[in-house]
């Protein structure tokens, strides 16, 4: 009864202390967005400088020595719940050792000195913790709250290795749930026993931390007079080396404003508040932080973040706007160059605020890169071409162009690789206005999961899928993602190429890809990089079955690259022809005649008979037909003999279909059949004219490859039951005509030069 009794004071007196440290912090903390609702409350933090935020009896630390990313993200995941940490070693060198992370006794050594004018405080809470790898998730007065719950004095985080001496792990108390090994890198205490232990023994500034904290807890008693304990269930501080992938982001969904997000340790049903991305989980934070702490991404206004620290170069004269490198990397026969230098070409850019750089590795593109820098090179501020013949490797050329951005003093250094097509003219404006150090637009292979960038890594650093890979990938998330990779194309804020000579920023790193050497040293710099998809910026060519072998390979990537391929062989009035209010051309009677391909693909397809060459004898005997015999025969090159024939019917099923169902309403053939699919050469020394005849087809298509009047003269086809002609032919224009039975045609003489038409008998 006595002993009941006394719990219960207990509980009512502890209850108080929770009342009054719930007031303390939470009457003046920050809302989730950090907009303060209580500038009237400012006070003076315990270093007299004056903060907005009222929390006298806890101290909170960090030590950062730099204004890395990563430490930006500490600050504004702290500011989020209000949260003024003191900073030590701010500005000065690194004494911890010879690595960049804090790890390092210094990190005591600075926190023993912050600690001194306290003295007789010993009741404050201190709340120590890394500052490049570590995000708040929570209000300072809930992590105080489950900090008392435990009934410790001091508590660590914990973490599944026992590092940085393993041997020691045996003196580790057995836990039958969560981690069992101490990790310094998130610690909480009262200020007395945080003294006991920083002082229990001396420490070198280069000395490891973490082993002088875990001496101390090993020490049983000194842990048991001191209450010592580690959060092994991850209550309040998880370490996420070796435990990621037991957390997972939690959604809560709510009847009015977006969701909101928290973590969760799916083992132990805890949702910590501090997060510590040590050792090699510096990835996984990366990509918890693109959701958290709630508020900057949801579903509904996109990334809150990335809205933060925008420019905008509207507000500033074109003639003043950063000046750029924009370097364009040829590593590889690609399909549709021309498209890729178009776009670039296109960029709704100042190009005099662009200095132009192209590594052309590839001979077979000479004549392209070429043609490019001859018509539009002068248009730029300066260009700088290295050529296949120079011999020049990816590596040292991307790393040239790093240096060509700083000889040219420019302020924004823009990479853009030959498979990425830029069709958002506003991409460079676009990324330069989202302002952060390096940056790339989301580009990905249409209809397909192959993008720009990787969500996440394996362990020895290639490509692993992040959970929201897909989404993002999909569009159904838009936002700016902190990623562990990208290429293709990509923005670096010249600061970042000021700040790191050769040596210590480079492509050239023996036996990895020059992008996977360059992203992998942003890691360790700490340099975050995002790929955006707020908007669409374009795509990728897959270049993997490019063969150049054959003549005009672009007309072969009809599979691969088909918005490509269409963008450039279809012609551009092509989708007006299936409007329903459009009339469409019928120059003789239910013949009809419709603009279908460019004259790209016209003289494209010339070059392929021509340089193939094989035309045929004109004779009736025909080996190439299933008969051996071909009644009305003409010099022709069948689309079989230049492997070209899966393309065509492809053509066939995709663009000709459409309009015959259009224009003869009610015959359906899904795909359409086609046996004889050939170009015809007209000439006056060879064939000049075909003699009246019906096709075996139901409906024959026939497109002008040539112009009349001008590739030749005479020509044309001639329709004898309605005694009409059509000469006029235009390129890239397809005449058709039902076959057999109403439609006995002729081919006309052709008078001097040559005609090239193509044709198929289709559905036989
Ligand atoms: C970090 O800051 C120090 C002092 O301000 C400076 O000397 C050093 O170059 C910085 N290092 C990096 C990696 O930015
Ligand atoms: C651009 O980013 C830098 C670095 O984060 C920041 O200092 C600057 O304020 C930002 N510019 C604007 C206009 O927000
Ligand atoms: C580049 O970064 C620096 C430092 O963060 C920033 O001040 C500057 O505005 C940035 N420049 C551009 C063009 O984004
Ligand atoms: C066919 O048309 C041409 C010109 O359009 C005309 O000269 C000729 O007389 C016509 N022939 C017949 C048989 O109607
Ligand atoms: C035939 O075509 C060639 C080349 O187009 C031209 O030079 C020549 O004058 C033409 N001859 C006649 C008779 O039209």
């Amino acid at each position: 009864m006595y002993r009941s009794k006394s719990i219960l004071i207990l509980l009512i007196s502890l209850n108080i202390i929770f009342i009054k440290c719930i007031i303390a912090f939470d009457a003046c903390e920050k809302s989730d967005r950090g907009e303060t609702g209580c500038e009237e409350q400012h006070s003076r933090n315990f270093y007299g400088e004056e903060v907005n935020v009222i929390y006298a009896d806890v101290l909170v630390f960090t030590v950062a020595t730099n204004e890395t990313h990563g430490y930006n993200r500490y600050i504004d995941s702290v500011r989020t719940f209000g949260i003024e940490p003191k900073i030590l070693g701010f500005g000065q060198k690194w004494k911890g050792g010879d690595m960049l992370y804090p790890g390092g006794g210094w990190k005591i050594n600075l926190l023993k000195n912050a600690l001194k004018p306290f003295e007789g405080s010993e009741e404050k809470i201190v709340v120590f913790t890394d500052s490049y790898d570590v995000i708040f998730l929570g209000q300072l007065s809930e992590i105080i709250r489950r900090f008392k719950d435990t009934g410790a004095r001091v508590l660590f985080g914990a973490e599944p290795f026992c590092w940085p001496n393993v041997e020691l792990a045996p003196q580790y108390p057995e836990v039958t749930k969560g981690q069992r090994f101490l990790n310094s890198g998130a610690y909480i205490g009262y200020l007395k026993e945080i003294n006991n232990i920083l002082n229990r023994a001396e420490i070198k500034d280069t000395e490891d931390d973490q082993l002088f904290f875990t001496k101390a807890y090993l020490d049983k008693d000194f842990r048991e007079s001191n209450k010592i304990q580690l959060d092994h269930l991850s209550e309040i501080i998880h370490n996420l080396h070796g435990a990621s992938d037991i957390l997972e982001i939690k959604t809560v969904e709510h009847k009015e404003g977006p969701e909101t997000y928290y973590l969760k340790n799916r083992e132990t049903g805890t949702e910590p508040l501090i997060v510590h991305g040590n050792g090699r989980s510096k990835v996984t934070l990366n990509y918890l932080s693109n959701y958290l702490p709630n508020g900057v991404w949801n579903s509904i206004d996109g990334c809150v973040s990335c809205k933060k620290g925008q420019l905008d170069l509207e507000k500033i004269k074109r003639d003043e706007w950063p000046t750029v490198l924009l370097a364009l990397f040829v590593e590889m026969n690609t399909p549709f160059l021309e498209g890729f230098f178009k776009k670039i070409h296109q960029l709704e850019y100042p190009k005099n605020r662009i200095h132009l750089f192209v590594h052309n590795a590839m001979k077979y593109h000479t004549n392209q890169v070429n043609r490019f820098i001859e018509a539009h090179g002068a248009e730029y501020l300066s260009v700088k071409q290295i050529k296949p013949e120079d011999g020049t490797t990816e590596w040292a050329a991307r790393d040239l162009s790093l240096d060509q951005c700083l000889a040219k003093n420019c302020e924004i250094y823009f990479a853009v690789d030959s498979i990425a097509h830029l069709d958002n003219q506003f991409t460079l404006k676009l990324l330069i206005e989202q302002n952060r150090t390096v940056i790339a637009p989301m580009l990905v292979r249409p209809g397909k999961a192959w993008s720009n960038f990787w969500g996440s890594l394996t362990k020895d650093g290639f490509y692993a899928r992040s959970n929201d890979y897909m989404d993002i990938v999909h569009n159904d998330k838009r936002g700016l993602w902190n990623v562990p990779y990208i290429n293709s194309a990509y923005v670096i804020n010249s600061t970042l190429l000021k700040t790191y000579d050769r040596s210590q920023l480079s492509y050239n790193k023996p036996t990895v890809d020059a992008d996977m050497a360059i992203c992998q040293t942003l890691r360790d710099l700490d340099v975050f990089m995002y790929v955006s998809n707020r908007v669409d910026f374009g795509h990728l060519i897959n270049a993997d079955s490019y063969d150049i072998t054959r003549t005009e390979p672009d007309m072969y990537q009809i599979f691969e690259n088909e918005q490509d391929w269409e963008e450039a062989y279809i012609h551009p009035d092509y989708p007006e022809e299936l409007n329903p209010q459009h009339k469409n051309e019928q120059p003789c009677p239910d013949v009809y005649r419709f603009p279908i391909v460019t004259r790209k693909f016209a003289q494209s397809l010339i070059n392929m008979m021509e340089s193939f060459g094989k035309w045929s004898s004109g004779k009736n005997e025909d080996e190439r037909l299933e008969g051996g015999y071909e009644a009305v025969p003409t010099r022709d090159i069948h689309m079989n003999q230049v492997g070209w024939e899966r393309h065509w019917l492809y053509f066939l099923q995709k663009y000709v279909r459409p309009l015959q169902e259009h224009v003869f309403t009610g015959y359906y053939h899904d795909p359409p059949r086609s046996l004889m699919n050939f170009v015809v050469r007209y000439r006056p020394d060879e064939q000049p004219s075909l003699r009246p005849h019906h096709d075996s087809s139901t409906y024959t298509i026939n497109i002008a490859l040539n112009e009349a009047g001008k590739d030749y003269s005479g020509g044309g086809c001639r329709f004898i039951r309605y005694n009409c002609s059509v000469t006029d032919s235009k390129v890239g224009w397809m005449l058709m005509h039902p076959g057999r039975l109403t439609h006995y045609h002729e081919g006309l003489l052709v008078t001097n030069g040559t005609r090239y038409i193509m044709i198929s008998f289709v559905d036989p």
